[in-house]
């Protein structure tokens, strides 16, 4: 590791599993202090013992990208603990598959408050902080394949991923005359509980007939010709961090192994 992150105040939200997990081991020990915040605040804390152990710094902090107050409470811990805060990531994310003629208002609602009503909130709150310091910082997000098109069964989680990259350029305006950046990086098929639960979900409403068939069949869909994990986010996830991806803003970076060529 090359301490690129060394002195930076660093949140990330859905820091209990998957890519936000990784991403903040991985922030860590690049020298970042990581806010690592979940609405299962236990799996939070995991990652940040785990952080704290292996000698670097971090904080956990319950919170539901949702609730405004709860991203408030999160960005206030970090500048309590670090002083700052200096980039923000919003990985927290849920899907719910349905088929098209299937997906409910309810449905609907829950995916696009936690996928693009978080963030939402997660940018403003991060950068109202950013804004008072005075000196900038970095807003990331995550998108998705399923941002740059529409899958059949994922219509409310497209929707709201779509949403996701709209954000990113609106942020990007507005928000550049405080040196503040926004950016996202898009994912394809990232073996984590998030996919072991939707590929079971895919099975309920009929779609694939045995679990592991649709992870089969999603995974291996792409020209890189292997199953994607989720340490490979990282090693853009740092760069989005670092001061090497100063001169872009309002981007979104593929990372599916070759599955949508944009
Ligand atoms: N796994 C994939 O194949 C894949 C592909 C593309 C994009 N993504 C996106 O990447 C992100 C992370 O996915 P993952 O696969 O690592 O998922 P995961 O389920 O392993 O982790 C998501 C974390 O977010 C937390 N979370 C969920 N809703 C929350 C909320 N309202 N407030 C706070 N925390 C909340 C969960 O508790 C969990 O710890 C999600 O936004 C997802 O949509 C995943």
């Amino acid at each position: 590791m090359s301490g690129r992150l060394k002195g930076k105040s660093v949140l990330v939200t859905g820091a209990g599993s998957g890519m936000g997990r990784v991403i903040s081991i991985a922030c860590a020990a690049e020298g970042a202090q990581v806010t690592a915040v979940d609405m299962n605040v236990d799996s939070a804390t995991a990652t940040s013992d785990e952080i704290v152990k292996a000698g670097g710094k971090a904080i956990s902090v319950a919170g539901n990208v949702t609730q405004r107050s709860d991203v408030a409470a999160a960005v206030a811990a970090s500048v309590e603990a670090f002083g700052k805060l200096d980039v923000m990531f919003n990985i927290a994310g849920m899907i719910k598959p349905a088929h098209f003629m299937d997906t409910t208002e309810e449905n609907f609602r829950n995916t696009l408050d936690v996928n693009a009503l978080g963030t939402l909130i997660t940018q403003q709150e991060a950068a109202k902080q950013m804004i008072k310091q005075g000196h900038g910082g970095k807003l990331i997000l995550v998108s998705s394949i399923a941002g740059r098109q529409g899958y059949p069964d994922f219509s409310a989680y497209c929707a709201s991923k779509f949403a996701v990259n709209a954000l990113n350029q609106s942020a990007a305006h507005s928000l550049a005359q405080h040196k503040i950046t926004s950016n996202a990086f898009a994912p394809g098929v990232v073996d984590t509980p998030l996919w072991k639960q939707l590929d079971l979900d895919l099975v309920a409403i009929g779609s694939s007939e045995k679990p592991g068939e649709a992870y089969e069949a999603f995974s291996g869909a792409n020209l890189i010709g292997r199953k994607g994990v989720s340490e490979d986010v990282i090693g853009t996830a740092l760069f989005l961090a670092s001061s090497d991806s100063d001169y872009m803003t309002g981007q979104i970076i593929m990372i599916d192994g070759g599955m949508v060529l944009v």
